[in-house]
């Protein structure tokens, strides 16, 4: 059985999420925003996020997936495997709205290599938004191969496999209140 040790609990991330969208709100006070979620795994933080933040918003959702599988945390307990030197990012369900000329806030459950953040970046760059930024709950900085970048960060968290609150292993765990570290897999 895997064994499940809270490294966040449901309060704290709670706090630190209302923290979050009341700093994006003054920043952006008097603009129209979107929120565009990075699926499946933001979509928990955005919904949570997005009612903390006041203003006139929208939701958008871009789906991506890694070419070749990603190892699970069974096959490279260590993080290091193949992901990183392949790092080849491809759209599985793009954005329905245009962004030109809008503020863009990328919401990302997990900054960990910062290759599919890069990927999408460059994305939303080309349709030329009047700003974009990042906001992603948890930062893994140990584990970055590429630089990047997140205006807002909700946690920084060690080099651990985390699961819940939107996070997955195996598409398993993400209706998990707490973020949890998976051990045994
Ligand atoms: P990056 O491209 O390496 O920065 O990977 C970002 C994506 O990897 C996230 O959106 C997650 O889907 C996944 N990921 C990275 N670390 C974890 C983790 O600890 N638990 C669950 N998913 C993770």
């Amino acid at each position: 059985m895997p064994d499940l040790k809270v490294l966040l609990s449901r309060d704290q991330i709670a706090k630190r999420v209302a923290e979050m969208g009341e700093e994006i709100a003054r920043d952006y006070r008097g603009q129209s925003i979107i929120f565009v979620g990075v699926l499946k795994g933001a979509a928990v933080f955005l919904s949570d996020l997005a009612r903390h933040v006041p203003l006139d918003a929208t939701f958008d959702f871009i789906g991506v997936s890694s070419y070749g599988n990603r190892p699970t945390p069974k096959e490279d307990p260590a993080g290091h495997a193949a992901w990183d030197s392949l790092g080849e990012v491809r759209v599985t369900k793009d954005m329905d709205n245009s962004l030109t000329d809008r503020h863009v806030i990328l919401v990302e459950d997990i900054l960990d290599t910062g290759l599919t953040l890069n990927y999408i970046t460059k994305l939303v760059e080309a349709h030329q938004p009047k700003s974009l930024c990042i906001a992603a709950l948890l930062d893994k900085p140990s584990r970055r191969k590429q630089p990047i970048k997140a205006k807002y960060i909700g946690f920084t968290i060690p080099d651990v496999y985390v699961v819940g609150y939107g996070l997955d292993y195996a598409e398993r765990y993400r209706n998990l209140p707490d973020i949890c570290v998976i051990e045994n897999p």
